[in-house]
């Protein structure tokens, strides 16, 4: 059976689908202190699956709470599917007397479930910090999915170099163009700077592809060189599409086309599903 995180519910329904799996109906309600509590049917004997995004401390808090109801109602075996992994871009103490806030997260999470499955975590190895058996797997291959046939000349490419691998799984499904890159520096959560490589998008389509966009800082640097160099249209896609405040308005303002993301956080951009990377991993 599957329970849906309330952030996780178009992910949830995809992945009972594609498994065959009951998807069962949790209920939530909150106390009048604000306090949230969700109530599950019985799990008795049954293999239970947990499909719930961290965006947010109170997703955090709920999934788990899920956990926990999962286990009092009986279940047999616990996966928590976790498709965006808050706080895994913390992944170091940046500065003395800061957490390492992925390891926090990943220990309270282990300790609930026998099992956890997340979608491109921003590095691959956060799964070293759960405590149960984790697997990482990634969708960027489903990144072509959307893109239009008959890309004019195709260069598909990372803003920065920590998604260069995901620009070639974008550029192996699509079956046809080139992979560059750009480099970037992080001033602060909310400032970046990127530096263009020699490429030159002049007249051809550009597909960025990044694992985040979040303040959409990153994309709109990348998306206003290629503008200004040219480029004729500009795809942006990325697996997990935070979209906070204005980055939409900000991506369109840069000169970007299209903007794509997937079903781990449910955006109106979310067009791409990561049920069919995840449900062969719950037949296992
Ligand atoms: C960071 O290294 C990630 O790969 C993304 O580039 C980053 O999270 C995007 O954030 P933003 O949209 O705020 O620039």
């Amino acid at each position: 059976m599957i329970l849906p995180g309330r952030a996780s519910q178009a992910l949830a329904i995809a992945l009972a689908r594609a498994t065959g799996d009951e998807l069962v109906e949790v209920t939530t309600e909150r106390f009048p202190d604000g306090e949230l509590i969700v109530q599950v049917p019985s799990t008795a004997g049954e293999r239970a699956v947990i499909v719930a995004s961290t965006v947010s401390d109170a997703a955090f808090v709920e999934l788990l709470l899920l956990q926990d109801a999962a286990r009092e109602a009986g279940a047999r075996q616990l996966t928590t599917v976790v498709p965006y992994l808050g706080y895994a871009r913390q992944d170091s103490a940046f500065h003395p007397g800061q957490p390492v806030s992925v390891r926090a997260v990943a220990r309270a999470i282990g300790s609930g479930t026998d099992r956890v499955i997340t979608v491109d975590p921003h590095t691959a190895d956060v799964v070293d910090h759960f405590s149960v058996e984790a697997t990482a797997i990634s969708a960027a291959d489903r990144l072509a999915e959307p893109l239009p046939s008959g890309l004019t000349d195709p260069l598909f490419l990372a803003p920065d170099a920590s998604a260069i691998e995901a620009a070639t799984a974008v550029r192996a499904a699509y079956g046809t163009g080139e992979v560059d890159h750009f480099e970037k520096t992080r001033e602060s959560g909310r400032e970046v700077e990127v530096f263009p490589s020699d490429a030159d998008p002049t007249g051809r389509d550009v597909v960025l592809v990044d694992d985040i966009v979040s303040t959409g800082g990153t994309m709109r640097q990348a998306a206003s060189i290629l503008r200004d160099r040219d480029a004729d249209r500009i795809f942006a896609t990325c697996i997990h599409p935070l979209l906070t405040g204005g980055a939409r308005t900000r991506l369109a303002r840069a000169g970007v086309t299209e903007l794509f993301g997937t079903d781990t956080i449910e955006r109106p951009e979310s067009v791409i599903s990561v049920a069919p990377a995840i449900a062969p991993l719950l037949e296992e």
